[in-house]
């Protein structure tokens, strides 16, 4: 186990095929008009735990999911389930206020936010559950990418009723 994760280190680029090995906890179908974070939203799966599990699977903007197409969800023993689904004006303070965890949990399961949580995007889904229960952050090649449609919460106004489009809800 040791020898291998030390091999891994050293193979990053290489090392989405170790991962595959890992035992799928959670498989999904592919559905017609899916993108990266509708599925993470429907099914109780960060986009960045979606992203590690599949890392050089999908493209930066995830315009290439095939329906019909098994992915895996998430890793036994790493599969965070209790999700929630950034609104406009949240802020990681909020985010972890409502659900009573430390920052340290916030960002240990959500490696992808930066230091002053300017990067989260409406729609983009964090895990938050109340111990690290994320793949771990360098584990793979993983693209955390903002997607290119996607509006930064902190200066999204909140929905009021207006017919504002979501970004990064383009079908397929
Ligand atoms: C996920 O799919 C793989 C490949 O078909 C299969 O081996 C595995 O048992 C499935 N895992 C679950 C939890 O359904
Ligand atoms: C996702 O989590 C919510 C809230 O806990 C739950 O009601 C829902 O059934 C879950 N969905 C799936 C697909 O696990
Ligand atoms: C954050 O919360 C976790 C789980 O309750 C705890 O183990 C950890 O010590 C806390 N970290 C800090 C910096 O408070």
């Amino acid at each position: 186990m040791f020898s291998k994760l030390a091999v891994a280190a050293f193979v990053l680029p290489f090392f989405v095929q170790s991962v595959a090995a890992q035992a799928c906890a959670r498989n999904y179908t592919v559905q017609d008009g899916d993108y990266c974070d509708s599925i993470s939203a429907a099914q109780n799966v960060s986009t960045y735990q979606l992203a590690t599990v599949n890392a050089g699977v999908f493209n930066s903007d995830c315009t290439n999911l095939q329906p019909g197409t098994t992915i895996c969800l998430g890793y036994e023993g790493q599969d965070c389930s209790t999700t929630y689904v950034v609104q406009a004006q949240d802020t990681c303070d909020l985010i972890t206020n409502s659900y009573n965890i430390n920052s340290t949990l916030l960002y240990g399961n959500n490696p992808q936010i930066n230091s002053d949580c300017t990067n989260i995007y409406v729609g983009e889904v964090l895990c938050v559950a109340g111990t690290i229960a994320a793949p771990p952050a360098g584990s793979a090649t993983v693209n955390t990418a903002i997607p290119s449609t996607a509006t930064a919460a902190a200066s999204a106004t909140p929905t009021d009723g207006d017919d504002e489009d979501l970004p990064y809800c383009d079908e397929l």
